[in-house]
């Protein structure tokens, strides 16, 4: 499993700036009362979430990124927690679980996949909404070459670029993906730092049997957070105990 505490420092550098889900997930919950995000990291979602007023608990599994998301928001209805996913441990349910950014392909086996999924369901009353986006390879990835660095995004604002080199295990549908993370702060003295990630990836009519497996239905999936259905590699979804 990846070690999120040896990301906390820098995950904010990467991805602060990404905002392509923000709307999605304030819309989704804006008539929720309680909402947990689960895999929180540095409180990228929960914090804007609990700014519009909202009660918000964010757990992740790294003690770093909840230590970082503490000293960034000091909101009283926003709680961050140190929780495993597979072994949530509430008194209360929650009107939306969200597991934004991927968080859920951090579990690396069907099986702890379920104890995720199991572990949701006793959170939820009738009408929670369960939501979260995943990403499946798609061609261009799978004909990348395993032993190149691949540039995926230049932030020229914080002069950062990040680049990618992933190897797969098809047969345990595992992306290990390789990091080149080069901060430019001037032009003769860049930061070259290495990290590296193993994500899990399922494809939608398998994620289907394991909402089935573990209790729960999705009501909706989509190929993007405008709510679209074309062919792309990611998807969002929604659901709900059954
Ligand atoms: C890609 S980050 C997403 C962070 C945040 N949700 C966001 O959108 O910016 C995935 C997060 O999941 C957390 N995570 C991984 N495995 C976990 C587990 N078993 N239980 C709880 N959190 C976990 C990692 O520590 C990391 O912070």
């Amino acid at each position: 499993m990846t070690n999120y505490d040896d990301w906390a420092e820098i995950y904010d550098e990467i991805y602060s700036e990404y905002k392509d889900d923000l709307n999605f997930y304030q819309n989704i919950s804006s008539d929720s009362e309680s909402i947990l995000e689960i895999g929180c990291g540095t409180g990228r979602i929960s914090i804007p979430l609990a700014q519009s007023g909202k009660a918000v608990h964010g757990i992740d599994i790294s003690t770093k990124m909840i230590e970082i998301a503490q000293i960034k928001s000091s909101l009283s209805n926003l709680t961050f927690q140190v929780m495993d996913m597979r072994e949530l441990n509430f008194k209360q349910h929650f009107d939306t679980i969200l597991i934004p950014f991927n968080g859920f392909q951090s579990l690396l086996t069907v099986s702890d996949q379920i104890k995720c999924l199991k572990s949701i369901k006793k959170l939820c009353h009738k009408n929670s909404k369960i939501v979260f986006d995943i990403f499946f390879p798609d061609k261009e990835i799978f004909d990348q070459k395993n032993s190149n660095y691949y540039l995926v995004s230049q932030k020229t604002q914080k002069s950062i670029e990040v680049w990618h080199k992933t190897n797969f295990d098809f047969f345990n549908q595992l992306i290990h993906t390789n990091l080149r993370v080069i901060q430019l702060l001037n032009d003769e003295n860049p930061k070259v730092s290495y990290k590296s990630f193993t994500l899990r990836y399922c494809y939608p009519q398998e994620l289907i049997y394991l909402f089935e497996i573990s209790g729960l239905k999705i009501v909706n999936m989509y190929s993007d957070f405008n709510k679209t259905l074309y062919e792309t590699n990611q998807l969002v979804i929604e659901a709900q105990i059954i």
